[in-house]
C-alpha cells in the first residue's frame, strides 16, 4: 500500500467513525478516487487531511476549494446516488466531488459539472483524466442558469452557497428528482436535499449544517456582511430585507454596554451559526450576527463574543436605539443577554425567552427542520415560519419542537 492510500484508507475509517460516511457505497467511493490528485499543489498529508483546501484566492477572497471530506462524504449520503443516474453539479472546483459521483452512478450514468472559471474548469479536467476519470463532463458557465442541454437529471448538486432556489435547477429535474444545495435561510447556511414531489413542491429528506463559498455570478444576490466601522466590527443580518439601525447607532451601542440578563445556556460555535442562531432568527427576522474581525477580534469586547474558528462572533436582535447582545466569558460560565446603547428591558427579556426556549426544546439544530419549499407560481405554504426567498417561499418547521 502506497502513502497516498494509506492515508486515503485512515481518511475513510475516521469519517466512518465520525458518522459521516454511513454507506458502503460512500466508503468505497471516497477510498478509490484519489483526492491528491485533485489537489496537485498540496502534500498527500494536506489532501487527505479532515480539511477544506483553499486553491483560488482573489483580492484575498477564496473563490474555490476541495471541500472538506467531512462535508463531501455528508452531502453524498444526502444526495443519494445510485448507478445509472444522470448528475448536474454546479462547482466544479477541483473535480474531486465530480470523480467521487462519476464513480457512485458508475458507466451508466452521467456526471455534467459546470463552473464560472474557465482556469478552474481546465485544472478540473486535468485531474480528472489523471485520476481515471476523463468521462465527466465539465462545462465552463454560470451554473445559475443549470446546464438545459445535458437535462432532466435525476439529482442537481450546488457545492457553493446559495441564497435563493433558482428555477432553472428546478426545471431541469425529472419528476422526483432530487436538488442538493447549502441555501442559507435567515443567515444560516443549511445543506438541504429537497425532492421534487408531483404537486410541484420540494420536501427536505434531510437538512445539515454546512460553510459554502458563495455562489458569484446572476444569482450571486447581495452582500450581506455591513461593516459597523473600519475597525473591524461587522453585521451580518439573518433577513437582507430588514434594515438594521444606522451604522453611527450601532457602532455607538458596541461601546455603550448596559444591563445584563443571565441565561441558563453556554453557547458552542455551531450554536450560534445554526441551532440558536436560527431559532431566533426565526422568531426574530431582525436578528443578526455580530462579528469581531481583524483589529476587533482581539479587543476585549470581542472576548466575551463566541470564538468560531479563531474568530469572534455573536447573535444580536436589535432595537431602537442600539441593540441586545449574547456574550459569554472565555473561562466558562453560562451566557447573558447584554444590552447596548438605549434598548429597553423588554426587548433583552424576549429574546433570554427565546433562548431558554430553544433550550428547554433540547437546542435543536438544522438535522431536526423540515423544509417545504414553495417555487414561485406555486401555492404558497401555510404555517409559523415562511421565509420568502427571490424565487421561492420556504417553510421551516421544527421536528422536534415549535418555534418559540
Ligand atoms: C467549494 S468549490 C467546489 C468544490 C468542488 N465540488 C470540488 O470537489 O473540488 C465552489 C466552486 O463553485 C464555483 N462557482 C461559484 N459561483 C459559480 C457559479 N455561478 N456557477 C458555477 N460555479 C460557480 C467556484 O468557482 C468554485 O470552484
Amino acid at each position: 500500500m502506497d502513502s497516498a492510500q494509506g492515508a486515503r484508507a485512515r481518511m475513510v475509517d475516521a469519517l466512518r467513525r465520525d458518522g459521516r460516511v454511513r454507506s458502503g457505497a460512500v466508503a468505497r467511493a471516497m477510498g478509490t478516487v484519489p483526492r491528491h490528485l485533485f489537489l496537485p499543489d498540496s502534500t498527500v498529508e494536506t489532501a487527505y487531511a479532515d480539511n477544506a483546501v483553499v486553491t483560488k484566492v482573489v483580492d484575498g477572497v477564496a473563490l474555490s476549494s476541495a471541500s472538506q471530506p467531512s462535508m463531501v462524504a455528508i452531502m453524498l449520503e444526502q444526495l443519494d446516488l445510485h448507478p445509472g443516474q444522470r448528475v448536474l453539479e454546479i462547482g466544479a472546483g477541483t473535480g474531486y466531488n465530480a470523480a467521487l459521483m462519476a464513480r457512485l452512478v458508475g458507466g451508466a450514468g452521467t456526471v455534467t459539472s459546470v463552473d464560472i472559471d474557465e482556469d478552474i474548469v481546465a485544472a478540473a479536467a486535468e485531474h480528472l483524466a489523471a485520476a481515471g476519470y476523463p468521462d465527466v463532463v465539465l462545462v465552463t458557465g454560470d451554473g445559475a442558469l443549470g446546464h438545459p442541454a445535458g437535462a432532466p437529471y435525476d439529482r442537481v448538486v450546488l457545492t457553493v452557497g446559495a441564497a435563493d432556489l433558482r428555477p432553472e435547477w428546478i426545471a431541469q429535474l425529472v419528476a422526483g428528482g432530487r436538488l442538493l444545495l447549502p441555501l442559507r435561510v435567515r443567515g444560516s447556511q443549511l445543506s438541504v436535499a429537497l425532492d421534487l414531489g408531483v404537486d410541484g413542491l420540494l420536501r427536505s429528506a434531510s437538512v445539515r449544517s454546512c460553510a459554502f463559498i458563495r455562489l458569484r455570478g446572476e444569482g450571486a444576490g447581495e452582500e450581506q456582511v455591513v461593516a459597523l466601522d473600519d475597525g473591524g466590527w461587522w453585521a451580518e443580518p439573518a433577513d437582507p430585507a430588514v434594515a438594521l439601525p444606522d451604522r453611527p447607532v450601532m457602532r455607538g451601542a458596541l461601546d455603550r454596554p448596559g444591563p445584563e440578563t443571565p441565561l441558563g445556556v453556554r453557547l458552542s460555535a455551531a450554536d450560534v451559526w445554526d441551532g440558536l442562531g436560527l431559532w431566533l432568527a426565526l422568531a426574530e427576522p431582525a436578528t443578526f450576527r455580530l462579528l469581531a474581525r481583524d483589529g476587533a477580534a482581539g479587543s476585549a469586547s470581542a472576548a466575551e463574543l463566541v470564538e468560531i474558528g479563531g474568530a469572534r462572533a455573536t447573535l444580536a436582535v436589535p432595537g431602537a436605539g442600539g441593540f441586545v447582545a449574547i456574550v459569554q466569558d472565555d473561562g466558562g460560565g453560562p451566557a447573558r443577554v447584554r444590552c447596548h446603547g438605549d434598548v429597553g428591558a423588554e426587548l433583552a427579556a424576549r429574546v433570554a425567552g427565546l433562548v431558554e426556549a430553544w433550550a428547554g426544546a433540547e437546542r435543536p439544530h438544522s438535522a431536526d427542520l423540515r423544509l417545504t419549499v414553495s417555487p414561485r407560481g406555486a401555492p404558497r405554504p401555510v404555517g409559523e415560519c415562511v421565509v420568502a426567498l427571490p424565487s421561492a417561499t420556504v417553510l421551516v418547521e421544527y421536528l422536534r419542537a415549535p418555534v418559540g
